[in-house]
């Protein structure tokens, strides 16, 4: 049983992304440049938002965090961002979710110019998914694959289970271990018999936001879980997944921790997907 390590694999990633990004200043003058914009104080998206932070200081990327009030107005967002898209030092743009109630999602999502969208959020960067035209990916699906294939995991005529349908990783991780020629079946909260289901995965990808709803006899032996998980143990308090993940790791053949798994590769391929908003910008 392989408990992977996506602190190593993420490390390794951004090492190669500060090398790349240390030759950036002689050939183009200056390194990139990403925004994050969050609003209000969500426990969960401060911790974030630093841990953004903390990678652009790692590998080199300029990093500006911006801080607005849980009251700012949709129509005072949209200006920021709009001011920001307009900015030519700036070629990265992030605005922290969930947004307060008054905010539309869809609305700043859309506001964001498509090539500074290192989220991979905008509508023609999800077109161009599921289109399959050029596109940024949304990091925590990109950041899944990039785990598979660090353990030598080819989805290749696999059976693969979601479960979740988000927009943020449920649907797009789909939509990317389809086109990986993986065959794909997504649960929801009205799937009936979910065990029956995932059962049969060989790959079983859990982004359903509830602590621990994944139990041991849902497993089967053998397979690759990957837990998106980000939740509080109800008993102990303490961060764990979705996943029951010491019953769990009994079963499987290899599996994802809680935290310390797919979390530290969305931040690296936030970076990967920054310098690539960087170098399309360039003349
Ligand atoms: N909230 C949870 N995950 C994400 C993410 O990947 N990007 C943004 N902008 N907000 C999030």
């Amino acid at each position: 049983m392989t408990i992977i390590d996506g602190k190593a694999v993420s490390s390794a990633l951004k090492e190669s992304i500060k090398e790349q990004v240390a030759t950036f200043p002689e050939k183009y003058g200056r390194v990139p440049h990403l925004t994050v914009i969050r609003v209000g104080e969500d426990p969960a998206s401060v911790v974030y938002v630093r841990n953004k932070e903390k990678a652009c200081e790692a590998v080199g990327i300029r990093n500006s965090t911006i801080v607005l009030a849980d009251t700012t107005t949709e129509e005072e967002l949209l200006n920021l961002v709009r001011a920001l898209n307009e900015d030519d030092t700036v070629d990265g743009i992030l605005v922290q979710l969930p947004l307060p109630a008054q905010i539309s999602e869809a609305r700043v999502i859309e506001t964001i110019a498509r090539e500074k969208d290192v989220d991979g959020f905008h509508p023609l960067n999800v077109a161009g998914l599921w289109q399959k035209n050029p596109h940024v990916n949304p990091c925590t699906p990109a950041g899944i694959m990039k785990l598979l294939a660090s353990i030598g995991v080819d989805p290749k005529g696999k059976r693969a289970v979601v479960i979740g349908r988000s927009n943020i990783v449920g649907l797009p991780v789909a939509k990317m271990l389809l086109d990986a020629n993986a065959t794909v079946t997504t649960c929801h909260t009205r799937t009936v018999d979910m065990p029956s289901i995932t059962r049969e995965a060989d790959i079983l990808v859990v982004a359903a936001g509830r602590a621990k709803m994944v139990t041991a006899d849902m497993i089967k032996p053998g397979a690759v879980v990957i837990d998106v998980g980000m939740d509080r143990d109800p008993e102990t308090g303490k961060l764990c997944g979705d996943v029951d993940f010491e019953a769990a790791k009994e079963v499987a053949g290899a599996i994802t921790p809680v935290p310390g798994g797919v979390g530290p590769m969305t931040i690296a391929c936030l970076m990967e997907n920054t310098v690539t908003c960087f170098l399309q910008r360039q003349p």
